[in-house]
């Protein structure tokens, strides 16, 4: 059974109801711990506490004809509601199509004191059988699994500030993981045999974050008609969202914050399920850069009906065994939510809601403006951090956002008066 993801109303419950929605949806039937300080004193090192991070649902989600309800961590208001109504929008087009490639990692080996960097590389690339069975020598499970070394491919640099060198990338493919771990003792073991083939000296040994055999794609169709909003016509929306995307191609300074909202919805998504969001970001940007100018990681068109399609493209190196992926009990639960069976479906769905998060920006930039939505969100926090609680949080926030005035000591002092009458 297709379950709907479609959730009318999961905002107005409190948060113990939602999650007793989405424990039926995703049928979670253990309790969903957070991470004890007995378990992050294992994870890393001079433990002394936990830094916690709303969890939040997004809702709406349809990817490759499959219903998703989406966990995000993050600290900023918005990007949850925002991920949910552009979901909305998709799915009345039929919902997000996905695809991604093999789980190819790059290990990367630099091979320095080359007479000839280019014999070197001929006499590599022609030993590449050598290297990468010694590579698979290293994690008979992944290679049990289908995974393991592929193929090896050798650049020469020809002008570093050290002269010149050669650069071998073993390709790798992980499966299930995110792979750092594997492909750096994968590189480790192959450097002495490298050295002995390209007679060089091998310095470092370690992944390539611009996992670019390891992409992403999501795509999806906006109908015109569903984007018109107050007094703005579907049509005009549209042409609106393609400009706007037209200034993240032509402009460096543009594209930065294009790609950070993209990366909002990502992050939100590489966080609850225990990835590495540092990997990710490094790899999004490096490949926003590969064609020597910065820009946009999406496009936005207008097909033959006029309606608004947009697609995402970006390398997307995440796992869902080993590292905190297993051992984080919210990453397991967010894990057990998105209900993915594999690492591609994962990066199929985190492409797709980095591709929801990047519409909901730009819709609103072009059209009424990010500002509105954001005060309400922001009168929330502003009520709650003058103390208030329960239904005095709604009251005071109609008031904040009526009075235009979101400010701390107008928070209070309607907090007062509603106290007061009590
Ligand atoms: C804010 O976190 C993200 C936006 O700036 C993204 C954008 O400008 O496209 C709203």
């Amino acid at each position: 059974m297709n379950k709907s993801s479609r959730i009318a109303g999961l905002y107005k419950l409190g948060p113990a109801e939602r999650l007793d929605v989405v424990r039926a949806f995703a049928g979670l039937e253990e309790e969903v711990e957070g991470l004890s300080l007995e378990r992050a004193d294992r994870m890393i090192e001079n433990v002394i506490g936990i830094h916690g991070l709303p969890l939040g649902i997004a809702t709406n989600f349809t990817i490759n004809s499959r219903d998703y309800l989406i966990p995000m961590a993050i600290e900023e208001p918005s990007v949850v509601a925002g991920a949910s109504y552009a979901a909305r929008l998709v799915r009345s087009g039929g919902g997000f199509q996905a695809h991604s490639d093999e789980p190819r990692m790059i290990g990367q080996i630099q091979v320095l004191d080359l007479v000839d960097p280019w014999t070197a590389r001929f006499d590599l690339l022609a030993a590449k059988e050598r290297v990468i069975a010694l590579a698979n020598e290293q994690d008979p499970v992944i290679v049990g699994l289908g995974g393991g070394a592929k193929d090896l491919e050798a650049r020469v640099i020809t002008n570093s500030p050290v002269g010149q060198m050669l650069i071998v990338h073993l390709i790798y493919d992980c499966r299930d993981a995110m792979g750092a771990n594997t492909v750096n003792t994968a590189c480790e073991a192959v450097a002495l045999l490298i050295e002995e083939i390209t007679g060089g000296r091998v310095n470092l040994r370690i992944l390539s974050n611009l996992a670019d055999h390891r992409l992403a794609r999501a795509r999806c169709t906006v109908p015109a008609s569903t984007l018109e909003r107050d007094g703005f016509s579907g049509p005009k929306v549209v042409q609106g969202i393609i400009e706007a995307y037209a200034m993240a191609a032509a402009d460096p300074y543009r594209a930065a914050t294009h790609n950070k909202g993209i990366m909002n919805g990502i992050d939100a998504v590489v966080i609850a399920t225990g990835n590495d969001w540092r990997a990710i970001e490094a790899g999004a940007h490096a490949y926003a850069a590969r064609s020597g100018r910065y820009t946009s990681l999406s496009t936005w068109a207008r097909n033959e009906d006029g309606d608004l399609v947009g697609t995402l493209e970006l390398p997307l190196a995440v796992g869902m065994v080993g590292g905190a992926t297993k051992v984080h009990p919210m990453a397991q639960a967010a894990l057990k939510v998105l209900g993915v069976r594999s690492a591609r479906e994962l990066a199929e769905v985190i492409a797709s809601v980095g591709l929801a998060q990047n519409l909901a920006a730009i819709r609103a930039l072009s059209a009424e403006g990010i500002q509105r939505g954001h005060m309400a969100l922001h009168a929330r926090q502003i009520a709650m951090a003058a103390g208030a609680t329960g239904s005095e949080v709604d009251t005071i926030v109609d008031r904040l956002v009526r009075e235009r005035a979101i400010r701390l000591d107008r928070a209070k002092k309607i907090l007062a008066e509603l106290q007061d009458q009590k």
